[in-house]
């Protein structure tokens, strides 16, 4: 009897255990993000932007500044890969598009995932960043930013005749304020 009782404690303590270590691996919930932009060979463009997990529904609210632009419109996007291993930051791949869609506005019905159109410079070279995406956060995470030198124009395939890529910054977990 004494026996049993003991077992079943035992047996109780290991499954607390099991259980204790599942749920803490599902408790690291991403609720922000961070990208820090750094230029590409032969361009000086710098920039931080924060990834907030929006609270109702899903998607991603991205703020920041942009700094050391021309004045004017710049193609911004999600590219697929974290890689910025080459100087020219080709090594991001295309625009992050898991569904298999066109190249696009963010306004549009269909686009990329990671279509967010233009960022707009002022005449002092910098751009405010304040844009939605329907992303979820946690799928944006080891991806990249990438500032583009012309306009996009929302249009050309694959990615809107905007030009090179002047800055390119990779998507991570950002630490808890
Ligand atoms: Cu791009
Ligand atoms: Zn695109």
């Amino acid at each position: 009897m004494l026996k049993s009782v003991y077992s079943a404690v035992l047996f109780f303590l290991f499954l607390s255990v099991l259980t204790y270590g599942q749920q803490s691996n599902s408790a690291e919930e991403i609720n922000s993000a961070i990208a820090v932009l750094e230029p590409t060979q032969g361009n000086k463009v710098t920039g931080t932007l924060t990834f907030t997990k929006l609270q109702e529904g899903s998607g991603v609210q991205i703020t920041g500044d942009i700094q050391g632009l021309t004045p004017g419109k710049h193609g911004f996007h999600i590219h697929q890969y974290g890689d910025l291993s080459s100087s020219d930051g080709k090594s991001a791949g295309d625009h992050y598009n898991p569904t298999n869609m066109r190249h696009a506005g963010p306004d549009d019905t269909m686009h990329h995932a990671g279509d967010m159109g233009n960022i707009t410079a002022g005449t002092d070279g910098i751009a405010h960043v304040d844009v939605k995406l329907s992303s979820d956060i946690s799928s944006l995470i080891g991806r990249s930013v990438v500032v583009h030198e012309k306009e996009d124009d929302l249009m050309s395939q694959p990615a809107g005749n905007a030009g090179a890529r002047i800055a390119v910054g990779v998507i991570g977990i950002a630490k808890a304020k």
